[in-house]
């Protein structure tokens, strides 16, 4: 410690160091021989740092992470397992199918021999039932850890408000990597054909009976923010909520003010950025909500609008834009398409078209539709009764009518789109805002397919 006296100059050395109540002590201040200041300084003992509250917080996120981690590396162990021991047995199944459709389609060419093998080859797939049982558990653990992602990210949002540090950037890096994993994860259960569309949730009621709702769709993102856009004529005016549990109680929101005006619900967030369908034309506007501009805004070529080709109810939905595990798509139809559904994939950044593909589906014949897995699904009115009617696989350029009933409680859908990180569906149904699951099949062939 120093006694010596302050002489001629004045030496402040708690300018260079943070105050007494971050931890730091400051002895004294003082010159040297050569009239140098001179301070003497102690730092927080480490044990201090340990006790504010804000670390211990991280470090037990961190340690949460780690844990989510962990079980995400086992979960993608098994899964490829599981997945490549399904893949194998398809040929077996294949084989079965083959000789039970002899079998029926001549029932004398079962002999006792050929029955026996049969038998023996229903007895080689046994095995497969604890695999898919297991594939069933896994199905279940990733949407814990789902979830688990999900609580972590909105504490992150917390402590970034509380703090902005540096620490935060570091874990929601490793939060994002997690998504990242769980997403490849998902994929490997996840892709495959709608079977089901059940549970409706009716999140909140507000808005006319027209409208659209939504989170961003893009994966990995640890977004919670929620988007609703009133109307279907004219609008420029985009609430965003920080999280769902704010736009259920319609609280904690900002407004902005579009520079152009929207037609239809058919608008969709994909990467921090809204795309809509410009009022009166076939130009589609990508507008970036944090610096708050239009980043670019192309027209869809052909592409009918104004209420020229709109979906069943009317309303402008003449331009739908959407996004999947695989992208941004816009649906839409035109002249030359006589009315008929065309799908095209969009590239973000552009809006440029880099595929198109001709359904053959009456776009004045359907309710609504949405992507799931590059397939679209069709609804067959936006009415009490509406089902999923029709499918259209973009990956064989292929469809098929299907029969896939859902709950249409208030009787008037304007927007149904699906969010591929949620997996779930978001509907406005008559000034409701209500969220449906899905249910994905994946679908081992068999030679009967
Ligand atoms: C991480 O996992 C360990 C062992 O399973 C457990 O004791 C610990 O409480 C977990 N930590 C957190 C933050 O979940
Ligand atoms: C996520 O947070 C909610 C609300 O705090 C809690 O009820 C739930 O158990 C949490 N889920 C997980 C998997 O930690
Ligand atoms: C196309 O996608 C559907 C649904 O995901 C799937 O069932 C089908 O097997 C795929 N077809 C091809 C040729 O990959
Ligand atoms: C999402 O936006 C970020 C910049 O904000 C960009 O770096 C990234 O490539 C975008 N991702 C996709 C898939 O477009
Ligand atoms: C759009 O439709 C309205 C009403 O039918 C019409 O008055 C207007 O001129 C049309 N605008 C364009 C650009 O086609
Ligand atoms: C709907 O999805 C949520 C979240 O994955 C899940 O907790 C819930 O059990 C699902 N409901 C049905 C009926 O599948």
């Amino acid at each position: 410690m120093f006694s010596e006296q302050v002489s001629t100059y004045f030496c402040s050395c708690s300018a260079l160091y943070p105050s007494p109540e971050e931890g730091w002590q400051i002895y004294s201040s003082a010159q040297d021989a050569d009239g140098k200041c001179i301070c003497t300084v102690v730092a927080p003992a480490q044990n201090m740092c340990n006790r504010d509250p804000r670390s211990r917080q991280l470090r037990q996120l961190m340690e949460k992470v780690q844990n989510i981690t962990q079980s995400m590396e086992l979960l993608d162990l098994r899964t490829n397992r599981d997945l490549q021991y399904v893949r194998n047995t398809e040929s077996l199944m294949k084989a079965v199918d083959v000789k039970l459709k002899t079998a029926s389609d001549n029932p004398r060419s079962l002999n006792p021999r050929s029955l026996q093998e049969l038998k023996d080859k229903v007895t080689q797939l046994l095995p497969l039932l604890p695999v898919l049982e297991q594939y069933k558990t896994d199905a279940r653990q990733i949407s814990r850890v789902r979830e688990e992602v999900r609580n972590l990210s909105l504490v992150l949002m917390a402590i970034q408000e509380e703090m902005g540090a540096y620490d935060y950037e570091e874990l929601r890096h490793r939060v994002l990597l997690l998504e990242t994993r769980l997403h490849s994860c998902m994929q490997k259960l996840g892709c495959g054909k709608l079977t089901g569309v059940s549970n409706p949730i009716t999140i909140r009621a507000s808005g006319s009976r027209f409208g659209s709702w939504m989170t961003d769709t893009i994966i990995p993102s640890s977004d919670n923010r929620v988007w609703s856009m009133d109307g279907y004529f004219k609008g420029r005016r985009v609430l965003e909520y920080r999280t769902l549990n704010d736009f259920m109680k319609g609280q904690n929101f900002v407004q902005h003010l579009l520079p152009h005006p929207w037609a239809g619900t058919g608008h969709v967030v994909y990467n921090g950025s809204l795309y809509y369908n410009k009022y009166q034309s076939n130009i589609i506007i990508k507008y970036h909500f944090r610096s708050r501009s239009v980043l670019v805004q192309r027209s869809l070529s052909g592409a009918g609008y104004n209420n020229t080709f709109p979906y069943s109810w009317g309303g402008s939905s003449d331009i739908d834009l959407m996004a999947d595990e695989n992208g941004l798509w816009a649906v839409y139809t035109t002249i030359p398409n006589a009315g008929n559904i065309v799908i095209s994939r969009l590239e973000p950044q552009s809006l440029e078209v880099l595929q198109t593909w001709d359904t053959g589906f009456p776009k004045r014949s359907a309710g609504e539709s949405f992507m799931i897995c590059s397939t679209l699904y069709v609804t067959n009115s936006h009415l009490a009764g509406a089902k999923i009617y029709f499918a259209y696989y973009t990956n064989s350029s292929s469809y098929e009518y299907t029969d896939i009933p859902f709950h249409n409680q208030y009787s008037h859908i304007s927007m149904m789109d699906y969010n591929p990180r949620e997996r779930v569906l978001y509907t406005w149904n008559n000034g409701h805002q209500v969220l449906y699951n899905v249910t994905l099949f994946q679908v081992v062939k068999t030679a009967g397919d």
